[in-house]
């Protein structure tokens, strides 16, 4: 029997200001477009915007619906836009941020499960790892070098080989 250990590290800030200026910005593009979202049901509304291989932006929020498990997180909503725009194309950086309606988010939240899967496999498609910045609209900001970090023993495409 062994027992094995699974390490993450991570880099938190106290605020954008300490960001290099490449990644403030893509930041405050993420907190501004937290008002494309359409979460009228949750009132919590997500922005993740990326910057591509090819220096291109793309950006996502969460979309839903009124038969609530149709809904789509921001994160997927941007995989699937970058996939389909830049085929092939990995993702440099995305940063992900969020408000709720009546309060700003003063801290980080962290990709739900679903989209910790999807990245993954962007990530393991493209052959790049994913650095994700993450922040509300103020307070401290967590910095996390690859995606696929946020899931350890992922279940990937390699179990459904014969
Ligand atoms: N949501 C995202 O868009 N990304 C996340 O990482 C967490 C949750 C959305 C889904 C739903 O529209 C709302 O936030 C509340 O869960």
């Amino acid at each position: 029997m062994s027992k094995l250990e699974y390490r993450f590290s991570f880099t938190e800030y106290d605020s954008i200001d300490e960001l290099d200026p490449e990644d403030a910005w893509l930041l405050g593009e993420a907190r501004d477009i937290t008002k494309s979202a359409y979460a009228p049901y949750s009132q919590f509304l997500v922005g993740a915007v990326a910057k591509l291989a090819n220096g291109e932006i793309i950006a996502g929020t969460n979309q839903e619906n009124a038969s609530y498990p149709v809904g789509l997180c921001a994160e997927r909503a941007l995989l699937a836009s970058a996939a389909t725009v830049y085929p092939n194309v990995p993702i440099n950086t995305i940063a992900i941020s969020y408000q709720t309606i009546g309060s700003n988010g003063n801290h980080p939240i962290s990709p739900c499960g679903m989209c910790r899967q999807a990245l993954q496999e962007f990530e393991e498609r493209t052959n790049q790892s994913i650095r994700l910045i993450l922040g509300g609209l103020e307070g401290k900001i967590f910095i996390i070098d690859q995606a696929s970090q946020l899931l350890p023993l992922a279940f990937t495409g390699k179990e459904l080989k014969k």
